[in-house]
């Protein structure tokens, strides 16, 4: 990762694989999905982490590669450095990448996914105490000295999945990528670490390793609606930070010939492509690409810049008593800045890194030590809902999907703070937000929708 880049970059040794935690002793015991004992049983069978590698052998990916690589005969996604960045543990990625199939010859094989080291840290220097009574007494400080991370921290757990979920300068899912038929990213903290993961399947419902430690012990602990509160905050300010790093790396890129700024995925995907059918192939509207070097102009608002990683920011500062207008104004103007000419490029570089360093030093060390009480449930939800009634009628999919994760998280919050006055939103998702069978896009949405919803959200108000 580049300098200064948020997220947690994985060293690069000390790694001894994913078959070290393997043995039914460990954590390969074959219990119920999801409890002690049975994390790598759960991993296996059900988390799609464990499947990443197998991936870049699907018809699928082929696809993508002959889309990609047109110049090769028979190019090989596995093979790649663009696709393990993301879809494998960096040992196996280092060791194997030149192999035509898994490296045990058994292609596809889970143990060259995101293994448990891609998260929990390389576990040479750990593995030995962490098996023995000399570990209950080690403070999380010292264990990470010994490269184990405290993944009980939303913090450490936010900048764990930012890297291969939001992107980052090295790994990225950029416009061609998604052209070629990958899935678009966009990633939030609370939605992906409590839903069950589906594996492309939407009836199946496996199960987390760690959906049971998530529970609070009664009476010890903040409650589960705070802490998925402090999550969700925390999420979305590491999401947003890092996607402004992806941003500047883009920016900054744009000088090479090789470049291929305006960077599409930048922008609200929906405002060109209406009717996104799954995996390929679709209508597309007319529209004008903004080019590197055409004169500045004010940019379309439905072209938005950013709606999915910022639409919270702001309303997460105001609750924490940050200066909220400021960062407006900063986005404000990266919207105007960003599909401009080179000059503009350079202005938006200025902005960006100013924004990321509010955000970093003071905003997210803010939301970290938040206190989550009333006081900030009605402060965030009202600043959410006033924010959501000025985008109107330029609001896009990205803004009321971002805003809809909010609210449904602030009711479970409220329902913890006010224990059965709180009152509850309804618990089907509204159906324009969803996309439609077959369709890689909402067709359904409309700022209209989004109005008639927020009149549901203000109802639940105390
Ligand atoms: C920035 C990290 C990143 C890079 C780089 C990346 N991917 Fe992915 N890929 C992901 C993530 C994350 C998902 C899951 C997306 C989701 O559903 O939110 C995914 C999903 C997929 C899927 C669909 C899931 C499945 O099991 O079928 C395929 C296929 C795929 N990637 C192939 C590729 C190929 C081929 C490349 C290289 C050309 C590549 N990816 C590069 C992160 C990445
Ligand atoms: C995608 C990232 C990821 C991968 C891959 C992963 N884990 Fe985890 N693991 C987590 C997170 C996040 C938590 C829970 C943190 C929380 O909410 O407290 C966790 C929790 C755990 C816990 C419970 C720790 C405790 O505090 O009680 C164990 C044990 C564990 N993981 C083992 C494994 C093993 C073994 C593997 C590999 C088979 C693995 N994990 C793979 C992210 C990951
Ligand atoms: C090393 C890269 C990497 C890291 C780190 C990582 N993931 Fe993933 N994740 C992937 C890839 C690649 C996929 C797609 C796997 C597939 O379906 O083939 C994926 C899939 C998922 C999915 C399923 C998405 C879908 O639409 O089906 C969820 C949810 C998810 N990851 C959550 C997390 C969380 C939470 C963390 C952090 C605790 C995390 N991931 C860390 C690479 C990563
Ligand atoms: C400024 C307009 C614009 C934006 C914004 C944009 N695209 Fe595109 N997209 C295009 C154009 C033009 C093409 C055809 C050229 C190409 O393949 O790059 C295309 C091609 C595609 C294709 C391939 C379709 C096919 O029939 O081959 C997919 C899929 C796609 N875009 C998805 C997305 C997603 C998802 C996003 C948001 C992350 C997005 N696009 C953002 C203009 C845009």
């Amino acid at each position: 990762m580049e300098n200064g880049s948020i997220g947690w970059a994985p060293p690069a040794q000390g790694w001894i694989g994913t078959a070290s935690c393997a043995s039914a002793a460990c954590h390969g015991a074959d219990g119920p999905q999801g409890t002690k004992g049975c994390e790598y049983s759960t991993w296996k069978e059900s988390d799609p982490h464990s499947r990443a590698y197998d991936a870049l052998f699907s018809e699928r990916s082929l696809r993508m590669a002959r889309v990609l690589w047109p110049d090769e005969k028979t190019p090989e996604p596995w093979k790649k450095s663009e696709c393990l960045a993301c879809h494998t543990s960096f040992e196996s990625a280092k060791e194997h990448a030149d192999s035509a199939k898994s490296p045990d010859g058994t292609s596809p094989n889970p143990q060259y996914g995101v293994g448990c080291e891609s998260c929990h840290g390389p576990a040479r220097d750990w593995i030995g105490v962490h098996t023995t009574n000399e570990w209950q007494a080690l403070s999380p400080t010292e264990k990470e000295r010994l490269g184990f991370r405290n993944l009980t921290q939303p913090l450490a757990r936010a900048e764990t999945c930012v890297r291969c979920h939001t992107g980052s300068p090295n790994q990225e899912v950029n416009h061609d990528l998604i052209a070629a038929g990958h899935p678009r990213l966009f990633f939030n903290l609370v939605g992906f670490s409590e839903s069950p993961p589906t594996m492309g399947d939407k009836s199946y419902r496996g199960k987390w390793h760690w959906l049971s430690r998530r529970n609070p012990i009664a009476g010890s602990e903040e409650s589960r609606g705070i802490k998925l509160a402090r999550e969700w905050a925390v999420g979305e300010v590491v999401a947003a930070i890092a996607s402004l790093d992806l941003l500047n790396h883009r920016l900054n890129a744009a000088d090479k010939p090789s470049s291929n700024w305006p960077e599409l995925a930048e922008f609200n995907c929906y405002a060109c492509h209406h009717d996104l059918s799954e995996h390929n192939g679709m209508e597309r509207t007319t529209v004008t690409i903004p080019k590197a070097s055409a004169p500045s102009k004010p940019v379309v608002g439905r072209l938005a810049w950013g709606a999915w990683s910022f639409a919270t920011i702001p309303s997460i500062a105001e609750a924490s008593g940050l200066d909220a207008e400021k960062i407006r104004i900063s986005l404000e103007t990266l919207r105007r800045l960003i599909p401009g000419n080179d000059e503009d490029r350079r202005a938006a570089m200025k902005v960006v890194t100013t924004l990321k360093q509010y955000l970093q030093s003071d905003l997210l060390p803010a939301v970290e030590m938040q206190s989550i009480n009333t006081t900030w449930l009605n402060s965030v939800r009202g600043s959410l809902i006033a924010e959501a009634k000025s985008s109107a009628p330029s609001s896009t999919w990205d803004q009321a999907a971002a805003w809809y994760i909010a609210f449904v998280v602030l009711d479970r919050l409220q329902q913890d703070l006010l224990g059965n006055e709180g009152r509850r939103m309804a618990s089907s998702v509204p159906s324009g937000l969803l996309f439609p069978k077959g369709f890689d896009s909402p067709r359904g949405f409309s700022p209209k929708m989004l109005a008639d919803f927020l009149k549901t959200v203000e109802n639940t108000n105390p």
